[in-house]
Parts: structure tokens; C-alpha cells; sequence
């Protein structure tokens, strides 16, 4: 039966894009986007959203009131609906059994939202739709939730439909998907959310598999992108070594088709929501069906990441005298990567910890984020930050040692060094001689993203650090602008 009446819980990242991509390309299907957070759900309402997304507002603006509404009334929202997409966060676990803290995801929301569902879904057939990630054989547990409430009249369907997005680019990789991934036991029910995407997504892009490949399929690909990352940061750091420089490297190998160019931009490790955790969440699976291998071979991945991230932090502090005791250092970007406003698992929240559990004054600009969002970060121990072998920020430290700037000119002020965190397009149009003019001497800069001209900096009188490159190596053949334009 064709889907009329769709319910999302979670109204996150991931929940309202996708729910206003199915709007927009769906007007005979009336989406209701709930969350039991009150003042996001108000914020959905409101003219500044909750998340910054690059063609998100637009989207919204025409079909909010329309067929797309935000709602907390989760109850109401699942009473009425045939689909109902569960879209809540799975962070991995901050408590419980030792074993499990740090490595398996929290499934506590995704149990909430089950049993909802359970005791309010409308007579007759409703399709639950895993959009969140989760680990292989979730749907199973999902399943026996929902059938225990054994209600006469009312029956399910599970299916998996993990999302693929990525932040900053959410709404083009909705409307041109690489490919929707359906996976199900039931045909009918595959068939009816197929059709739903099938109104602007290719049907040869539409991939049906059983619901533990697909469960499954979600975590491996973030790990293999993730890889691909610790792959080319690893060599970054033999490049630094041996005076070979890595944007080159990176073109050179990424030119076999059987590589291939995307994703081998060195950084100072990746973040954001979902490698991190959903590496965390494979490893987990292993260790539960002892692999300790294979739990092994994932885990590098993250070793790897943070050996980046903490290298580059000890560059800075080697880089200006052994060390940033009251020393200014600007940090430019905050949030994991660029057009988003996202900071959840972000390197800049461990180069700042770092810094200021050296002593360092941090000045940090950063176009999205919000203010009080970088002071909750520094301030909230976390996962990442507890593993992390950097120096863990003492309480009360933040207030005093942290300063939020207007502008990039501001926080470079004074400074003995400017530290680049985020790839924003902004940071490469700046008036790097007046940045320069502005700041202490010798004025450091640390490109960790490659995004600006060494060159030209280095011509302005900076001393320049940057990844995978050593530009004072004794065998530097070519100090050629590092931007690689590999994305
Ligand atoms: P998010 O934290 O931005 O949003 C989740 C929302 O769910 C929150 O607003 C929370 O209040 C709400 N929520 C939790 N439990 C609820 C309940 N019982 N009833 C109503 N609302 C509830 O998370 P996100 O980034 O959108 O991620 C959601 C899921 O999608 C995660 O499993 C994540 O791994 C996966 N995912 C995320 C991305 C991404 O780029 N962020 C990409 C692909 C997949
Ligand atoms: C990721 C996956 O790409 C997406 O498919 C999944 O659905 C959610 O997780 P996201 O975390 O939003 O998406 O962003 P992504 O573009 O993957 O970047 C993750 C991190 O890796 C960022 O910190 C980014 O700066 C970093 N990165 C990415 C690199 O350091 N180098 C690269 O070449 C690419």
C-alpha cells in the first residue's frame, strides 16, 4: 500500500534533511518530524534551524506548513503514520559494564522509540524504518519489542535503511545519492519504501539486501572511509620524515582508478559523529564474537587518528620553543570539518585541550559555531578526550584560558601563532600580511587542514608547519602550494 503519512522520531542531523528531501520530492506524502527536545523542535519551527546545511533552509522554508511539520507530540505523530522512520542518536556507551564503555553503542533511545512505537501505532500495518546506525541484528531486537505488546489488529515491518550522508553536504547527497540501501526479509515492505525514494532516485540506485548486510554494510563503509584517512595520514607522517610531500603522494595514488582520488585529504584527524563511534561499535561486534584480530585491525584505524591529532599538537608546542605557557594562540575552525556547525568528536576540541592544559591563552574563531557550544566541549570530558594521551583540561581552566573571537583578524591579534583546525573556504581569502603584521615574532602558522599557499605565507615571514610536508626538510625538492584539491 503506498505510504500516505510518514512519522520521523529523532529530529537530528540526519531526521530533518531527510525528512525534507521526502517533502520535497514527495507532496502527497504528509511528514511529521517529531523529537522530545521541545527547543529543537522549536527551533525547526523557527527562522534560524538548529543545524547548518547548505541548501537546508530553502528546502524547509517551502514545505514547513506544507507537508512538513515539527512536532514534539511523538505520540500523536506515530498514531497516524504507515512509515515511521527512527532517526534518534546511538552514541557509543558512557556507562555500564566495563567492556562495553567506550566500545558499544547505546541503544537506550532506539529502545524508547520502539516501545513508543509498540504501544501507540495505529491499527493495521506499520512500517519501522531503522534509520539510525546500529549494530548488526538491531532490527531483531526492534522486532520483538514492537510484537511484545502484542496488540490485536496492529502488526510491523522492520526494515533497515541506513543513511549515507555526510554533514556539510547533506542535502546534494540526499537528492543524488550514491545509492539507497534497503535491507528487509519482507518484499511488499521494501517495495513501499523503495517507491518513496523512487520518486527522484534511479531505481538501479536503489540496493535491496537482507537487513544484516544492509545493518552491517552501514559500518563498514564508515570504516573503510575512516581508513582511508588514517591511511594517507600515516604516510603524511613518513612524508614529513623522508621530504617527500604528501599532496603529491595523494594525486599520485589517487590516479589509480582502483584508488581513486576522493578522500585522501591529510588532516589532523578525522571527527564528527559517526567514525569514531561506529568504528568503536565494529570493534565491539568482534571483541562479542571473539575475533580479537579482526577487533584489532578496526581499532588501528582509531589509533592512528589519534596519533595524528596528538603529533600535531606536539609540533606546536616543540615548534614555538618547547613551549605555550602564556602564549596567545589563535585557533581557526571549530567544527569537525567545513559547512556545518557541528563540533561532535571534533580535532579542534583535542588541539585546544592540548594547548590549554599546556598553559597556552586560545583565542578560537569559527563561523557556525556557536559560542557556548565550544565552552560546553571544552568544558564535558568525553570519550575522545579521555583516550586521548593529551592533556586533560583542568576544571575551570576553560573560563579563564578560553576567549570566543568575532573574526579571524581578532583572534590572530597579538598572537604567537595561528593554528588552521577547519578546511573553511574563508580561511584561504583572509589578508594573511595583515594577520601577520598584527601577530608576535616570530608568527607561527599550522595549516592542519593544507588549505592555504605555503609559499606565500612563507614570503609574508611566517614559519610554517603544516601535515605531510616538511617545507624546511633538507631534501625538499619542491615547496609547490600544498592545497590538493583532493575532496
Ligand atoms: P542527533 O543527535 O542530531 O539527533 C537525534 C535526535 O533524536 C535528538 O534531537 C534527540 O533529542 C532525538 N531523540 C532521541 N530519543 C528520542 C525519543 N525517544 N523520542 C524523540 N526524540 C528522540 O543525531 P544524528 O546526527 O541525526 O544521528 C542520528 C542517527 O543517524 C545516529 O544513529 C547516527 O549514527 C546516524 N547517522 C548520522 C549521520 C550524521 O552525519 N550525523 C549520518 C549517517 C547516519
Ligand atoms: C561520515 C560519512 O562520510 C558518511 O557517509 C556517514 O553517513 C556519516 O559519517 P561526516 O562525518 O558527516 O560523514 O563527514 P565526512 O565528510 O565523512 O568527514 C569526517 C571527518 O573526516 C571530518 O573531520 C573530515 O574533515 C575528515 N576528512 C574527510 C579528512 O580528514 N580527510 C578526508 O579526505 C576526508
Amino acid at each position: 500500500m503506498p505510504v500516505q503519512s510518514i512519522c520521523c522520531i529523532g529530529a537530528g542531523y540526519v531526521g530533518g534533511p531527510t525528512c525534507a528531501v521526502i517533502a520535497a520530492k514527495c507532496p502527497h506524502i504528509t511528514v511529521t518530524v517529531t523529537d522530545s527536545n521541545a527547543a529543537r523542535i522549536e527551533q525547526w519551527n523557527s527562522d534560524i534551524l538548529p543545524i547548518y546545511e547548505p541548501g537546508l533552509e530553502e528546502l524547509v522554508k517551502r514545505c514547513r506548513g506544507v507537508n512538513l511539520f515539527f512536532s514534539t507530540d511523538v505520540k500523536g505523530a506515530v498514531k497516524k503514520a504507515d512509515l515511521i522512520f527512527i532517526s534518534v542518536n546511538t552514541p557509543t556507551k558512557v556507562k555500564g559494564a566495563a567492556g562495553e564503555v567506550g566500545l558499544a553503542p547505546d541503544l537506550q533511545y532506539v529502545e524508547l522509540a520502539a516501545r513508543t512505537i509498540a504501544r501507540e501505532a495505529k491499527e493495521g500495518l506499520t512500517l519501522v524504518v531503522e534509520k539510525s546506525t546500529v549494530p548488526v541484528r538491531a532490527a531483531a531486537t526492534i522486532s520483538e519489542m514492537l510484537a511484545s505488546a502484542n496488540r490485536p489488529g496492529v502488526s510491523f515491518q522492520v526494515l533497515s535503511n541506513p543513511e549515507f550522508l555526510s554533514e556539510g553536504t547533506a542535502i546534494k547527497n540526499l537528492l543524488h545519492p550514491d545509492r539507497v540501501l534497503i535491507g528487509g526479509e519482507n518484499q511488499q515492505a521494501i517495495s513501499d519504501l523503495a517507491d518513496i525514494y523512487a520518486a527522484w532516485v534511479p531505481r538501479e540506485r536503489i540496493l535491496e539486501t537482507s537487513t544484516w548486510s544492509s545493518e552491517l554494510s552501514k559500518l563498514v563503509a564508515n570504516a573503510l572511509l575512516a581508513q582511508r584517512i588514517s591511511s594517507i595520514n600515516a604516510a603524511s607522517e613518513l612524508c614529513e620524515m623522508t621530504g617527500a610531500n604528501v599532496s603529491e603522494v595523494a594525486k599520485a595514488v589517487g590516479m589509480d582508478s582502483r584508488i581513486g582520488p576522493k578522500f585522501l585529504n591529510p588532516s589532523i584527524g578525522f571527527g564528527g559523529s559517526c567514525f569514531h563511534k561506529d568504528i568503536m561499535s565494529l570493534v565491539y561486534l568482534c571483541k562479542h564474537y571473539h575475533l580479537p584480530e579482526n577487533a584489532e585491525y578496526w581499532q588501528d584505524i582509531i589509533n592512528m587518528n589519534t596519533h595524528q591529532r596528538v603529533r600535531f599538537c606536539r609540533k606546536i608546542v616543540s615548534s614555538l620553543f618547547n613551549t605555550v605557557s602564556h602564549k596567545k594562540i589563535a585557533v581557526f575552525g571549530f567544527a569537525f570539518k567545513k559547512d556545518t556547525g557541528d563540533t561532535r568528536e571534533s580535532s579542534s576540541i583535542v588541539v585546544a585541550d592540548y594547548l590549554i592544559g599546556e598553559g597556552a591563552e586560545v583565542f578560537i574563531y569559527d563561523p557556525k559555531v556557536p559560542d557556548r557550544q565550544i565552552l560546553t566541549d571544552l568544558k564535558l570530558p568525553q570519550i575522545t578526550k579521555e583516550i586521548s594521551p593529551g592533556v586533560i583540561t583542568p576544571e575551570g581552566i576553560v573560563d579563564k584560558s578560553v576567549h570566543i573571537c568575532r573574526d579571524p583578524y581578532d583572534a590572530a591579534r597579538g598572537a604567537h601563532a595561528v593554528v588552521v583546525c577547519t578546511e573553511w573556504d574563508e580561511f584561504t581569502t583572509l589578508d594573511y600580511q595583515v594577520i601577520y603584521d598584527s601577530m608576535q615574532k616570530p608568527a607561527f602558522l599550522f595549516d592542519g587542514r593544507m588549505i592555504l599557499n605555503h609559499d606565500t605565507l612563507m614570503k609574508i615571514g611566517f614559519r610554517v608547519h603544516c601535515i605531510g610536508k616538511s617545507l624546511n626538510h633538507p631534501n625538499k625538492t619542491n615547496g609547490a602550494s600544498a592545497t590538493n584539491g583532493y575532496h
